[in-house]
Parts: structure tokens; C-alpha cells; sequence
């Protein structure tokens, strides 16, 4: 569906993507994700032809960016970072403005934007003036004019920026409704999303690929350690100390607690489970075992891992 080869863009003397290299089946959901800076907006303003690449090609449903960019354009609906619209139309104005830049006939004009709105809920403010519509609404219509015309692929850059929490999630839902009927890529720097809305993550920082895989299997592959936590009544200092003696404990720590009650995060060698064996110890030593769970490592850890060190050490399937 889109192959990326090798994509770099160089402006004067920054190079801002590095010889990006990825592909994105049809259907997919795909987050690229990474700090402000990372060189998201660029490669997607490359991949909807808004701008050439200093090297490299990619292309989209089989069109090349370099010398199909008008196919590469009808086939994809893009929702540009800041989300620029005018203003001073009408909801419906505007949709039928842009339909017609995209070439429907007058007919099919009228029922498309009458599905997109009807699809993004924008029903009730459809003769409202953009100018006076919420931001929320605003990406609304944002994602609208990216769906106008039945696009297989959207790229949509930062769509829920500036967004409140109640917002962020009727945007994400209208996305994860997509998922399966039509090909997405997402930019964010917001790690919950790629979790919520994304089938695969794209990592990037400074210009370059530092992990691509399922959310899930990210934060498996980059555990080093595994965490248990366990909630036991009895002596803390006692119940430390014979944890740490155990083999295969790296470290243990008392989050919280009062009087003999206390919660303890346990660090164990990776691939090691000792969660039958700190049961045995807990309960032999006649102490009281309230809870006792596996914790997974959360994407934001993940994340601040892989872009802040060792990036070589992560094996990047592309
Ligand atoms: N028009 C431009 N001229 C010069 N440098 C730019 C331009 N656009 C982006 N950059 C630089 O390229 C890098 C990547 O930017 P961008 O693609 O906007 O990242 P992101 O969207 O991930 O925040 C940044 O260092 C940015 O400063
Ligand atoms: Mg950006």
C-alpha cells in the first residue's frame, strides 16, 4: 500500500528525515510517533506530495511520489498539521469548496459531503461559520475534508493537538472507526494514543527509524527486567530483606503502606518468573499475601528508552 525507500529531506544544511525506510499494509492503522522535531510533518508532507524528497522514493498504492504525484494525491486525504481552514465559511461551504478541488462533480459533490458530515458529526453545525466552531469541531471538519472523495489512505498529522480530553477521544473514536476500511497513518507525540488507536508504531527520533512494531511487543521487547508487585502484611524491613536475597531479585522497593501492611515493587531478571517462588517465600514465612501481579513496562517507558539510549541495541524489522 505505501512503500517508503530510503526517504531523506535535507533543508539547507538540516536534515531533517534520514534515509526512512518502511511499508504500511492496506487497512493498517500505523502511529509514527516521536518528539516535536522528529521529523514527523516532513515525511508526510513528502508522502502526500506537498513537497519532493531530497533522496529516496516511495511510493503509494503503486504510484511514485516522483513522477505520479497526482494519482499519489487523489488517493490520499491529508490532514495537515494546524489544521488550516477557512474560517469564514460555512461547514458546508467549505466541504463543497474542497470537493470541488478534488474534482467532484457537482451530483456527487452533494452527497459526499452530506456522508462526511454525517460521519464526522458535524450534523448540527453544518451552516455554522468554521470561525465559530470549537476546536474540537474544527478537526472535525479537518478530518472531513481528508475523508472527501473516499481516500484509501489518510495522514493525519497531530490530529488530536490542542484538543481537550473530551475532544481527543470522539477524534480517536472517529479514527478507530476507519480501522480496517481504509489505510492510516497518525502522527502524535502522545503515547497513549498509538497504544489506543494504532495496530503498529513507527518510532522516530532525530530524523531516523528507531523501532517499528505492535505496541505490545515494543514494551515486551525493551523490558530488561520484569516487575512484580506484590501487597503483604507483616514486617517491612524483614520482608525486604529476605526478598532481596532471593535469587533472581534485582531490586525491591516499598511504594506505600502503614502499621505492617505494605506494597513492594519487586525487579526480577528478565525471562525469570519468580512469582511461584516469591508466593513460597511470602507465605512460608508466615507473612500474609494480599496481592501479587506482573507489571508491564508502559509505552512512555518504552519510549524514553529508546529515544534517549542505545538505539543500535533495538533490532528494527522493517
Ligand atoms: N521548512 C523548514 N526549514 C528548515 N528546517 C525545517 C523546516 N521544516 C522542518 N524543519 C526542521 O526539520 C526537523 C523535523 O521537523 P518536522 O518534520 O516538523 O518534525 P515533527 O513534525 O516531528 O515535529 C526539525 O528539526 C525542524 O526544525
Ligand atoms: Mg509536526
Amino acid at each position: 500500500m505505501i512503500e517508503v525507500q530510503g526517504l531523506t529531506k535535507v533543508y539547507g544544511n538540516k536534515t531533517a528525515i534520514d534515509n526512512l525506510t518502511f511499508t504500511v499494509e492496506q487497512g493498517e492503522v500505523v502511529g509514527f510517533l516521536g518528539p516535536n522535531g522528529a521529523g514527523k510533518t516532513t515525511t508526510m508532507r513528502v508522502l502526500s506530495c506537498f513537497m519532493p524528497p531530497s533522496s529516496g522514493t516511495a511510493k503509494v498504492n503503486g504510484y511514485d511520489i516522483h513522477t505520479q504525484a497526482l494519482e499519489v494525491r487523489r488517493r490520499i486525504g491529508y490532514l495537515p498539521e494546524h489544521n488550516p481552514l477557512y474560517t469564514d465559511f460555512t461547514v458546508t461551504q467549505y466541504l463543497n469548496f474542497v470537493g470541488e478541488a478534488k474534482g467532484l462533480s457537482r451530483l456527487s459533490r452533494r452527497q459526499k459531503v452530506g456522508e462526511v458530515i454525517e460521519r464526522c458529526l458535524l450534523h448540527d453545525t453544518r451552516e455554522w461559520i468554521i470561525g465559530r466552531l470549537s476546536k474540537g469541531y474544527r478537526q472535525r471538519v479537518g478530518l472531513a475534508q481528508a475523508l472527501l472523495g473516499d481516500p484509501p489512505i489518510l495522514i493525519l498529522d497531530e490530529p488530536t493537538i490542542g484538543l481537550d480530553p473530551k475532544q481527543i477521544i470522539e477524534i480517536r473514536s472517529l479514527i478507530q472507526d476507519m480501522q480496517g476500511e481504509r489505510t492510516v497513518i497518525l502522527s502524535t507525540h502522545i503515547l497513549p494514543e498509538v497504544s489506543m488507536v494504532c495496530q503498529r508504531v513507527i518510532i522516530i527520533n532525530g530524523g531516523r527509524i528507531v523501532a517499528v512494531d505492535t505496541p505490545e511487543s515494543l514494551t515486551h521487547r525493551l523490558q530488561r527486567s520484569t516487575q512484580v508487585r506484590l501487597h503483604i502484611e507483616g514486617p517491612p524491613d524483614q520482608i525486604t530483606d529476605r526478598l532481596r536475597e532471593m535469587a533472581g531479585v534485582l531490586r525491591v522497593e516499598t511504594t506505600d503502606g502503614a502499621g505492617a501492611l505494605h506494597r513492594y515493587l519487586v525487579e526480577t531478571e528478565k525471562e525469570r518468573d519468580l512469582r511461584q517462588e516469591l508466593a513460597r517465600v511470602v507465605c512460608g514465612s508466615g507473612w500474609g499475601l494480599l496481592e501479587l501481579r506482573p507489571v508491564d513496562m508502559s509505552l512512555e517507558e518504552v519510549f524514553i528508552h529508546l529515544v534517549t539510549e542505545e538505539p543500535d541495541s533495538v533490532t528494527v524489522d522493517r
